[in-house]
Parts: structure tokens; C-alpha cells; sequence
């Protein structure tokens, strides 16, 4: 996996962006924080955020929306596993996410350990020292490079308890990922984690899966990802992430398309403030 810095701001603008929504997917007050001084300078000015997100940066636009899919998704699955008596969430590539800050209600019963980068987890302290705010006691910073440690050796080097289930999430991560890659993350997991842990991943959908209507869109995202030097490498249709998780050791629990998560949010929230992307789905696992 390569350094990812500038998507790690992206979704954290993204999320803070989306506070000013009538509806809302995550609550997050800290977002705009965690943002640099350009972002946060930029989603102050609203004509020019608003410019930025609908032509500048049209074609980020499904996957920056995504993001507070996939988010949503997976803290409720959280919150199911939690419900189950699992304590112990890790965060694989957390950037900036600021789950430890806004879920202080489920941080009470939670231990979390977000793995990332060693540079990008001080910039995250720098930025949290810049706000005054003082990580929560549960949370774990494990700095990592997983291009070279695999996910279970980083967190052996925390308080995580291998004995004991998990929840763990892998979000805005897999397309950057041969699916070899993907598959021995995978594996490895499934191989060191105690029985019942559940993992939640986001991926991309095939061209034939996407439907025609998205696949302009999704054609124009890998175009311009690639061309920022991040290639996208990875698409699946849900079945095929299924199939892949079951060759590595786990069982889907759930694979659902963003179009129909779309839909099960809007049940839930009333009309939704954007376009759903139609060119990303979920999945989670069981161990
Ligand atoms: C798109 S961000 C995802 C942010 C977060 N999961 C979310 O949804 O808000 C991807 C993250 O993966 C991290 N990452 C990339 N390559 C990595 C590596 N080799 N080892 C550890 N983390 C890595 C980046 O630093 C970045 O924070």
C-alpha cells in the first residue's frame, strides 16, 4: 500500500462538508478540525467548496460520497457486533477518521486501535493537539507500514487481544489493492483473529455489476486516480468479493451494493442530501 495522505484529507473534508446537510449519514464535529488549513479554509467558503466538489473535482465525486456510505455501514455493523459482547475494534488505514472522538458513546465499552502509518498518525496527534483534543483512553494508535507488516503483527505489538473476537474494518482501502494483495490481508487475518471476529471492507464494482447508467462515472474516477499516481486495481461484483473472502477464511454475513444500501438508508433517514454512487458496495465477514 502506498502513502495516502491526500485521501485521508479528502475524506475527512468530505465529512465535514457533509455537516452542513439537513440529513446526516455520520455526525462528526471534528472533521473540519482534522482537515489542514487549506481544507479547512476552503470548506469555510462555501461557492468555492461547492464549486470544487461539482466541477474541480466532479469525477472524485462518487467515491467521496462512498465514504459516508461505507462509514454509516460499518459503524452500525459495529454496533451489532458490540451488541454480541465483541470489545475490540481495529481500524486498518484510519487516517483521519475521528470514530474514537464521535462515538464516545461507544467508545465506554470499546477498545480501538487504528493502524496506519507512523507519518500519518503524528500528523493526526499534531492536528489533535492543534484542536485540544486528548485521544480518548481506549484508543490505540498502532503506526505501521502494511506494505511490510501484515495487519496481526502490528496489532501484536498493541494491547490487542488475539484470544479474544474483533470487529475490523478495511474502508476506502481494497481498490488501490491487487486482489493477491487483498487476498493474503485477508488470510492473514482470518488465520490470527479468535473465531467470531467480523471484518467490514468497501471495494469496487465490476463494469457489470455497476450498471450502464454509472459506468461513465466510474470509467472517469479510475481515470483520474490513476492519473494522480494512485491506479485503481480492483473490481469485484458482490458475489465475487464472497467468493474471495471464502477462499481466505471468511463467511459472508452480508455483500450489498451502495445503490441499495442508498435505499435501505433513505428508509431510515428520509431522502438522502446526494446522488447515491452506484459504483462501490460493502461487505462484511465473519472469521
Ligand atoms: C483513503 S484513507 C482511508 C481513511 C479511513 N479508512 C476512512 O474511511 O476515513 C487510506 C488510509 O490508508 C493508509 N495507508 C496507505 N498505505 C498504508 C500502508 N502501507 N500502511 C498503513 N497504512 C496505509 C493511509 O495513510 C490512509 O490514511
Amino acid at each position: 500500500m502506498k502513502t495516502r495522505a491526500t485521501t485521508a484529507e479528502l475524506v475527512a473534508a468530505m465529512r465535514a462538508l457533509h455537516q452542513r446537510d439537513r440529513v446526516r449519514l455520520v455526525e462528526d464535529p471534528h472533521a473540519l478540525g482534522l482537515c489542514g488549513w487549506h481544507l479547512r479554509l476552503l470548506a469555510r467558503l462555501r461557492p468555492v467548496s461547492w464549486f470544487l466538489i461539482n466541477h474541480a473535482l466532479r469525477d472524485l465525486r462518487p467515491s467521496m460520497l462512498g465514504v459516508l456510505i461505507r462509514a454509516r455501514y460499518a459503524e452500525q455493523a459495529l454496533e451489532a457486533a458490540l451488541r454480541d459482547g465483541i470489545a475490540q475494534y481495529a481500524i486498518i488505514g484510519a487516517g483521519l477518521d475521528s470514530f474514537a472522538l464521535r462515538r464516545a458513546d461507544l467508545m465506554r465499552r470499546l477498545q480501538v486501535f487504528e493502524i496506519d502509518l507512523p507519518a500519518m498518525q503524528a500528523l493526526k496527534r499534531e492536528r489533535l493537539r492543534r484542536m485540544g483534543v486528548e485521544p480518548p483512553p481506549g484508543l490505540h494508535f498502532v503506526a505501521a507500514d502494511l506494505g511490510e507488516v501484515p495487519v496481526m503483527e502490528a496489532l501484536a505489538t498493541s494491547s490487542f487481544d488475539a484470544g479474544r473476537p474483533a470487529f475490523l474494518s478495511l474502508l476506502g482501502v481494497t481498490y488501490y489493492l491487487p486482489t493477491e494483495v487483498i487476498a493474503a490481508t485477508a488470510r492473514s487475518i482470518s488465520q490470527a483473529v479468535a473465531p467470531g471476529s467480523r471484518f467490514v471492507l468497501d471495494h469496487m464494482l465490476d463494469d457489470a455489476t455497476a450498471g450502464p447508467e454509472h459506468r461513465e462515472k466510474r470509467a472517469a474516477l479510475k481515470a483520474y486516480v490513476a492519473k494522480r499516481g494512485e491506479p485503481m486495481h480492483s473490481d469485484y461484483s458482490p458475489e465475487e468479493m464472497s467468493e474471495l473472502m471464502a477462499e481466505a477464511g471468511f463467511r459472508t454475513l452480508e455483500s450489498i451494493t451502495m445503490m441499495d444500501l442508498g435505499e435501505r438508508f433513505t428508509r431510515e433517514l428520509g431522502p438522502l442530501p446526494f446522488e447515491i454512487p452506484g459504483i462501490f458496495a460493502c461487505g462484511l465477514y465473519e472469521a
